[in-house]
């Protein structure tokens, strides 16, 4: 036969049902398998099995006892029995492909798919044998270096080349300008780099061009603007690129996804591109493009699905033109500086909407009401005064709603809907950092069933806690604190059964240690700092509980009373020592820190507990007699503040197991003895405070202690070898009274592991495993796939 190479592929595979049916009219038979297309498979199958303890499943049919063309991957074509494609994904091979593999012999393969099979090194040049080929994935392996040009070349029957997912450097367009009969590339998560070569104009029928995640450099890859017939998706995201964005995109007719995320675009918003009707999804975020989000002719086909303008430096108004977008179900916006009120009515007669991120811009005036339905709303940062009278909320049933209205300018009492929402919502809603003021309403006895997350921390609120947590079974994380709350904590948070976080720091509730609440099993942060708590903390006959505890702080109230020997011996989860967790996962989402959060430095109580992170406050209270020596058992301790209290006799030495532990404050007590020796084993104890103590004897040699601040031994006239840590000429002060100590003597350094931070200030959306962020090239990869 003299039919070129490519329609040999085409007609193989695609018509091999025909030709089967030929064969048989005919009275033919398939040709078997050549012996040399036998022997080269073989081949190939004993590379990957040599040395190898296991045999794949798949490779297994791969024996003499049946003809080559009927084994698993293999296909062969029928008339000369050559074997035309080969597809082994999800097939471990855990290999490097050798220059003389006996692949590199099977040179009829038109189609080549090693996706996912763990394949690592280089790929070698003999790939250039396979000229025939339409099809090569070599995606999800572990290949590294350069493509090798010359053989890649040769490859000019490629239609679809996908290494997605791979190590690999090097110009790649430069080694791929001549293919110009590809349809699908796709190279992203790799580190490729160079510029995109003027012959990509000549690409006419690329519909998928996907080079996201690399280094690629220099302006827009502007060859490709001439493929608009052809060009349907286009992923750039997370490259070097820098440049103004093209100004005219309205001839792209068939573009469905566009993914420039994170490269130095500049220039105004790009609205010609809003034109084209088959656009489904924008990816414009982290970028530089400046002045007002404008949409003009609209289709009123448009299939826009999701909209990320995130970070950039829009300003003006949010355009009422957007609500054209029928189908428009994700919509950030966030991080930049539009200002006004967000237009009213727009969605609202759309259900579509579901996500919608305004946070961290300058809009004001009233929340709409129409925001009731949206799943995901997060407004914080903005200067939003007041709710629509008619808001309700309606999110879907049992699906999680979040609210973030954090950081506003909310005053007044608490909005009448938290008294009003779907009981069947689960609803994580965060209103923190706003100035509402007046009590905690008893109405939110009714909808507290449906609250998953309610934080009310920063604000005025006064009054008692109300008693209201009978059905807030749901219920993970309350947070009211730095308020002006008073009385006690009401008895009912005992059938928060799913509690995880309970916060009340700094209000001036007046209760004594709330023991029981030890039976609720997840518990794993309690905070009750700087209240008006009182009393012992221990009770000898009430069992302590508190089974998942990881964070307690109990600080600065009026506590008091003496700590038995045994007293932590009670906590498991704080003796165990765990390695990093990978992460929440809830509603199949995976846990996410999102940029918002970390360019904000926000240390999250959510991500604290994630990361096994444990801490003891008991500091500031009254507590006397010894350190319970069963401190020694909490191994996954981090931090421990037992300062300013009355705790007397000696450091224990078992503090010295605590080999986690990154900072340890016992100043301001009156703990006598020597400072113990051995705790210069802890290789992680960074800071430590021992001042304003009775310690005597020397300072222990060993850099954990020698790089302290002085402060951190001070007010301990008969401690000795200061003189090394404070400067030979430094005085080492006489004892002043505690109390009137400056603040600045004991002030951590930096690097204090600040917890307390992450108290004040985290992130709601996070809790219950919600991803904020979003991860847009791997969508298309899948959705491509
Ligand atoms: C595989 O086995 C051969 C012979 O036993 C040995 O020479 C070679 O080093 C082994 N290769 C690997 C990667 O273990
Ligand atoms: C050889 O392959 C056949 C299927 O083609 C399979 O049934 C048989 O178990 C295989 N033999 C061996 C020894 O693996
Ligand atoms: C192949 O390698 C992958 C990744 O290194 C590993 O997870 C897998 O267990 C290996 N498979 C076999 C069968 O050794
Ligand atoms: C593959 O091509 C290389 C040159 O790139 C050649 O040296 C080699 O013999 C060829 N291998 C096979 C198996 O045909
Ligand atoms: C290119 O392919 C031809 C067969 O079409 C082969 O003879 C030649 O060796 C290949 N060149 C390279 C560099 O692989
Ligand atoms: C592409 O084609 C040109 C002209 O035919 C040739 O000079 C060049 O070497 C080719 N480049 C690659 C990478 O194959
Ligand atoms: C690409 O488009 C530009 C402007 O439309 C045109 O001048 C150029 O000839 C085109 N290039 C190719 C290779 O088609
Ligand atoms: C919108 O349509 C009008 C009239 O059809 C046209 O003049 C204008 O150029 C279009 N604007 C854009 C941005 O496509
Ligand atoms: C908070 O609201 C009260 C009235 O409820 C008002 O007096 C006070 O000035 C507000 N504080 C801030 C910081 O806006
Ligand atoms: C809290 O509210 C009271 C009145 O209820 C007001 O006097 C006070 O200024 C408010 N505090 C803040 C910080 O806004
Ligand atoms: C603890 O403080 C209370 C007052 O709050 C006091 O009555 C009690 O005697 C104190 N107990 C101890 C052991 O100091
Ligand atoms: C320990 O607690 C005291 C008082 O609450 C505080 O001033 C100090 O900074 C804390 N020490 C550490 C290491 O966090």
């Amino acid at each position: 036969m003299t039919i070129s190479n490519r329609s040999y592929c085409f007609s193989s595979i695609v018509t091999l049902y025909f030709f089967f049916l030929v064969f048989l009219v005919l009275h033919t038979f398939a040709s078997p398998c050549g012996h040399d297309q036998r022997d080269a498979l073989l081949e190939f199958k004993h590379e990957c099995l040599v040395n190898k303890s296991y045999s794949t499943p798949l490779l297994s049919s791969w024996n003499k006892s049946s003809d080559c063309c009927s084994w698993e991957g293999v296909t062969c074509d029928d008339k000369s029995g050559k074997v035309i494609s080969l597809d082994l994904k999800f097939t471990p091979l855990n290999n490097s492909l050798k220059p003389n593999s006996g692949l590199f012999k099977l040179q009829h393969l038109c189609s080549l798919t090693l996706q996912n099979c763990g394949l690592y090194g280089e790929i070698p040049s003999s790939l250039g044998n396979l000229s025939r080929l339409t099809n090569l994935d070599l995606s999800y392996n572990g290949l590294v270096g350069e493509l090798p040009a010359a053989s890649v070349g040769n490859l000019s029957s490629l239609t679809r080349l996908d290494l997605w997912r791979n190590d690999l450097v090097g110009e790649v367009l430069v080694s791929i300008r001549n293919l110009t009969l590809l349809e699908y590339i796709s190279l992203g998560y790799n580190k490729f780099g160079g510029y995109t070569p003027a012959s990509f104009a000549n690409f006419i029928k690329l519909s998928t061009f996907d080079i996201s995640h690399n280094q690629f450099t220099g302006e827009f890859p502007f060859p490709l603007l001439n493929l608009t017939t052809s060009l349907s998706i286009l992923g750039i995201a997370n490259n070097l690129f820098k440049s103004t964005f093209p100004s005219d995109m309205s001839g792209f007719h068939s573009l469905e996804y566009l993914d420039v995320s994170g490269n130095s675009f500049s220039g105004p918003f790009p609205t010609s591109l809003f034109t084209i009707p088959s656009l489904s999804s924008v990816n414009l975020e982290g970028n530089q493009f400046k002045g007002p989000i404008e949409f003009k002719n609209i289709s009123s086909s448009s299939q826009l699905g999701t909209l990320y303008l995130a970070q950039n430096k829009f300003d003006g108004p949010i355009p009422k033109s957007i609500s054209n977008f029928h189908n428009l179900h994700i919509l950030d916006v966030s991080h930049n500086s539009l200002s006004g009120p967000v237009p009213t009515p727009i969605f609202s007669n759309s259900d579509n909407l579901k996500r919608l991120y305004l946070s961290n811009n300058k809009l004001e005036g009233e929340i709409p009401s129409w925001f009731g339905g949206v799943l995901m709303l997060l407004v914080s940062h903005n200067s939003f005064t007041s709710f629509g009278k008619s808001l309700d909320l309606f999110g879907l049933d049992l699906l999680t709603q979040t609210l973030d209205f954090s950081s506003n300018s909310f005053q007044g009492p608490l909005p009448h809907w938290i008294c009003n929402i779907n009981p069947l919502t689960r609803l994580n809603l965060d209103l923190s950092n706003n100035n509402f003021s007046g009590s905690i309403p008893q109405c939110l006895g009714n909808t507290i069933i449906g609250f998953k997350g309610l934080n009310l921390q920063n604000n005025n609120l006064s009054g008692v806690l109300p008693d209201v947590f009978v059905d807030a079974t749901e219920l993970v994380s309350f947070d009211v604190s730095n308020n002006q709350l008073e009385g006690k904590l009401p008895e009912s948070l005992i059938h928060c059964i799913s509690l995880l976080i309970l916060n009340v720091q700094n209000n001036r509730i007046k209760d004594k240690f709330p023991s029981w609440l030890g039976p609720l099993v997840l518990l794993n942060v309690l905070i009750i700092g700087s209240n008006d708590f009182y009393g012992p903390l221990y009770h000898p006959h009430v069992s302590v509980g508190f089974q998942s505890l990881k964070i307690i702080d109990i600080s600065r109230n009026n506590f008091n009373g003496t700590l038995p020997p045994f007293y932590f011996a009670n906590w498991p989860e704080m003796t165990m020592l765990t390695e990093y967790g990978e992460g929440y996962m809830e509603d199949g989402y995976p846990y996410h820190i999102s940029m918002e959060m970390v360019n904000k430095g926000v240390y999250m109580l959510f991500e604290l507990i994630r990361t096994d992170f444990r801490a003891i406050d008991f500091s500031g209270n009254e507590f006397s007699g010894e350190i319970p020596t069963s401190v020694g058992l909490l191994k996954g301790l981090r931090l421990l503040n037992l300062s300013g209290n009355a705790f007397t006799s000696d450091i224990p030495q078992s503090l010295a197991n605590l080999i986690s532990l990154e900072a340890l404050d016992l100043s301001r007590n009156q703990l006598s003895g020597q400072i113990p020796v051995n705790l210069g084993s802890l290789s992680f104890l960074s800071v430590i405070n021992f001042s304003h103590n009775n310690l005597q004897g020397p300072i222990p040699r060993g850099t954990q202690f020698q790089r302290q601040n002085c402060s951190a031994f001070i007010g301990n006239p008969k401690l000795f070898g200061l003189e090394d840590i404070c400067g030979e000429t430094h005085h080492v002060p006489s004892l002043p009274p505690p109390q009137q100590e400056a603040e600045d003597l004991s002030e951590p350094k930096e690097q204090v592991i600040s917890w307390k931070a992450a108290v004040i200030a985290y992130v709601p959306g996070v809790f219950c495993g919600l991803v904020i962020g979003h991860i847009f090239s791997p969508f298309i990869h899948k959705w491509v796939k």
